[in-house]
């Protein structure tokens, strides 16, 4: 694991300082992984495939649709802005040099700030090898490290029972009930709210 120590003396820095984070993980194949925050260097493309391949295989995700390169490319702008700024911590899994999963963590806003969601993608070829148990609670290490958040939370769709069985293990509780809140695929599915247990 490793934190950047190099602006300690540059209080100006200290912005681009919090974004330094990398560790090196094997998965039970074997495989070496790289997980690393944000770094604004990465190609927009990546990060819009990945999530387009998500999109494609019809995962429990709030997006339906396949994303464009001009709205990934905002949202890769702000989601720089976010981690440059300390509010928001964006993970990225690399296999070989390739994406193989993001995770991320982001207080709420103004006096919401206490509050943190997390949440989590592994694409298809690089799930059931421990790679959403170490990218999940590495962002909720960082998380409570960083911002010493009152709460960690999230919410999942209640069908999405392999990702709620990982979310328990990690010690996150079910704390409401969304009835029928969010469309998929043109139906409303129900999420559910789930508390990590102090
Ligand atoms: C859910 C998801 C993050 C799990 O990631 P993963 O890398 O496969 O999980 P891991 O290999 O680290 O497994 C961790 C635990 O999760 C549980 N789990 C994971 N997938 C499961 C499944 N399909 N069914 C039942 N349990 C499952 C297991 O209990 C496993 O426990 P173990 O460590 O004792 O074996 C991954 O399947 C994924 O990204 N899915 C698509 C996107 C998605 O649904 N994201 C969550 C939105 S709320």
């Amino acid at each position: 694991m490793h934190f950047a120590k190099q602006n300690a003396h540059h209080p100006k820095k200290k912005k681009r300082e919090t974004m330094a984070f990398s560790e090196k993980f094997h998965l039970s194949d074997g495989s070496e992984i790289l997980i690393e925050q944000l770094t604004g260097r990465e190609d927009v493309r990546d990060l819009l495939n990945h999530i387009n391949a998500l999109v494609k295989e019809k995962t429990w995700l709030l997006v339906d649709k396949p994303l464009t390169l001009p709205y990934e490319k905002k949202w890769f702008k702000e989601q720089v802005k976010k981690n440059r700024g300390g509010k928001c911590i964006y993970l990225k899994a690399l296999a070989n040099g390739k994406l193989a999963a993001t995770a991320t963590a982001e207080r709420g806003k103004d006096n919401d700030n206490g509050n943190v969601e997390v949440g989590i993608a592994i694409l298809a070829e690089w799930r059931g090898m421990g790679l959403g148990r170490k990218l999940l609670s590495t962002a909720i290490m960082l998380a409570k490290k960083r911002w010493k958040p009152r709460n960690i939370y999230l919410t999942a769709f209640e069908k999405n029972t392999g990702a709620i069985g990982l979310y328990k293990s990690l010690g996150f509780r079910q704390i409401a009930v969304l009835p029928n809140w969010t469309r998929h695929y043109g139906k409303y599915e129900s999420r559910i709210l789930m508390l990590l247990k102090k």
